[in-house]
């Protein structure tokens, strides 16, 4: 029988494996040259900000959020969001989508891009970016790069890239 009952935690170092696991199950050997995952190469997740869900004793879905820049501006990437196949569909991704937003919002960030669905990412305050806004160091859909803005920030506009640039914010303050 399948376990129905799951809690959410924050990832541990322990549990990488495990999510790069569901990683590679969800996006397959492509994954590496899909422009998401080239932002975060080299770029360490947000631990205070990256959970799990658990399942009896296994790990059936993870959220990620990595610090980028756009421009000058701190952000988060968000993703990846990973669901086991055999948990798709019971509210895991809704459930990590909103503790992640409420921790993000809790911990004084303001702006989160991702790239996805905006019909499942709309209900957590994600909207399109406007068209040229925020450029990306890779192909993506423009119609699936979303941006949410917290703690009643603005949008951000600029070239994106992993990490958080001390230098850029020295240099534009
Ligand atoms: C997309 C994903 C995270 C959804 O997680 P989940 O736990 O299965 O979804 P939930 O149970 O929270 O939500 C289910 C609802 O979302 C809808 N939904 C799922 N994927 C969707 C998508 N891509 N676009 C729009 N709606 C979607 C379902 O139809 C369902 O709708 P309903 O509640 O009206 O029946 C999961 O399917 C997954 O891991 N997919 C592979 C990896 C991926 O595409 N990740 C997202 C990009 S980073």
């Amino acid at each position: 029988m399948k376990q129905t009952s799951w809690v959410i935690r924050t990832e541990h170092p322990s549990d990488t494996a495990t999510v790069e696991e569901l990683q590679a199950e969800a996006f397959g050997p492509g994954r590496f040259a899909r422009t998401a995952f080239r932002i975060r190469e080299n770029v360490p997740h947000r631990e205070d900000l990256s959970f799990v869900v658990v399942a009896g004793s296994s790990i059936a879905a993870s959220i990620r959020l990595s610090p980028i820049m756009i421009g000058e501006t701190r952000a988060l990437l968000l993703g990846p969001l990973t669901v086991s196949p055999d948990f798709k569909n019971r509210g895991l991704g809704k459930a990590l989508m909103r503790t992640a937003m409420e921790a993000a919002e809790a911990a004084g960030d303001k702006v989160v891009l991702l790239v996805g669905d905006a019909p499942y990412y709309g209900p957590f305050g994600f909207a399109q970016v406007p068209f040229g806004k925020i450029t990306l160091p890779g192909p993506v859909d423009p119609a699936r790069l979303l941006v949410a803005c917290l703690n009643d920030a603005d949008m951000p506009e600029g070239a994106v890239h992993g990490g958080w640039d001390e230098a850029a914010e020295a240099a534009a303050s």
